[in-house]
């Protein structure tokens, strides 16, 4: 079975690969390691992978069998026929796909054309259905909750407003688990617009508390009235907009309309990079073994999903049919706490 990952990367791919590759040599699965995501896969690019190559790697962050956001069913890249060939000259009968929801539906369309392929979720942003949880997400919480720690000392040194922009595309997991988990006054959601008057308001009434405003903002947030996040860097390979930089914009309107001296920070890819959490390093090489099992029994088209503390498997269009959102009563037990 070939295994790649593919998409932005996060912590907790090399414990995948590594659940995988044991269980594998453990049951007589042989796993072949295919480079650079699906551009490995339509390239035939990839090297067996045995247990000494897999050897510590848990608590490593990124993949050692790289990624990319390339895009198979491209026009341009030879589609389904090519993917089939380039399986055969590997000699592997089905694929392992880890990855993100862009991921996940592409291993669905190969799927529905014919191609053997397991998902196993992974993303930061924790946005994918069918799965209660994805490894990645804990780390990405746990390093913006330090971040945030510590931007807030410095805050209150200036009794600055900090606007700390986290990712976070479509959902706003990261912003509101971190903004709650550091006691930061404000988190912004892609879910729920809102406007400056009312981020004025929670923010003056911090500053009239004594103390200074930390906001945790989405990268996919957006102010009532836009009608699309704010992106100023262009598309990525699946024409969607790179984004990034509302912090920025907001801190200047924040100050504008508070007279409150402002600021921001985007952490950017320190929440992707880097060691993962304990919880993340058992979640995902429960995800790989669970995958090779799968494989072993044949159960194609389907995602290793995590359910409660269980795993199972479900259908992969199960990843790709809606977005794991902020549900109105999770961010209104967080309101609460906001201003
Ligand atoms: O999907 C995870 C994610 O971190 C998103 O929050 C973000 O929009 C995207 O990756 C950015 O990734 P890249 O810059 O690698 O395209």
């Amino acid at each position: 079975v070939g295994i790649l990952t593919s998409g932005g990367d996060c912590p907790g791919l090399n414990a995948v690969i590594r659940g995988a590759v044991l269980h594998g040599s453990r049951t007589g699965v042989e796993v072949v390691g295919i480079r650079d995501g699906w551009r490995g896969l339509l390239d035939a690019d990839s090297a067996p992978l045995l247990r000494s190559d897999v050897r510590g790697i848990a608590g490593r962050g990124g993949t050692i069998l790289g990624s990319s956001r390339t895009n198979p069913l491209d026009p341009t890249s030879g589609g389904v026929e090519r993917i089939l060939r380039a399986m055969d000259e590997m000699d592997v009968d089905g694929i392992i796909a880890v990855g993100g929801e862009g991921t996940l539906t592409v291993a669905e369309m190969l799927s529905r054309a014919g191609v053997k392929v397991i998902g196993v979720p992974k993303t930061i942003d924790n946005d994918i259905s069918g799965t209660d949880y994805s490894f990645g997400f804990d780390t990405a919480v746990a390093v913006a909750t330090e971040a945030i720690d510590r931007i807030r000392t410095t805050a209150e040194s200036h009794r600055r407003c900090i606007v700390v922009e986290v990712m976070g595309r479509h959902v706003g997991w990261i912003a509101l688990n971190a903004g709650v988990a550091s006691g930061a006054h404000v988190a912004l959601i892609p879910e729920r617009p809102q406007s400056l008057e009312t981020i004025a308001a929670w923010t003056t009434r911090v500053r009239d508390r004594g103390h200074a405003p930390i906001v945790v903002v989405s990268e996919g947030f957006r102010l009532e009235g836009a009608a699309e996040p704010h992106s100023h860097k262009g598309l990525d390979a699946f024409d969607r907009p790179r984004l990034g930089g509302i912090g920025e914009l907001l801190a200047p309107m924040i100050e504008e309309r508070t007279g409150i001296e402002s600021r921001s920070t985007a952490l950017g890819y320190l929440q992707r990079g880097g060691a993962p959490t304990s919880h993340d390093r058992v979640l995902a090489t429960r995800l790989g073994i669970a995958a090779v099992r799968s494989a072993a029994a044949g159960d194609w088209g389907t995602m290793t999903s995590v359910s409660g503390t269980g795993i199972r498997n479900v259908p992969l269009a199960d990843a790709s049919e809606r977005l794991n959102t902020v549900s109105d009563e999770r961010y209104e037990e967080a309101e609460m706490l906001f201003g």
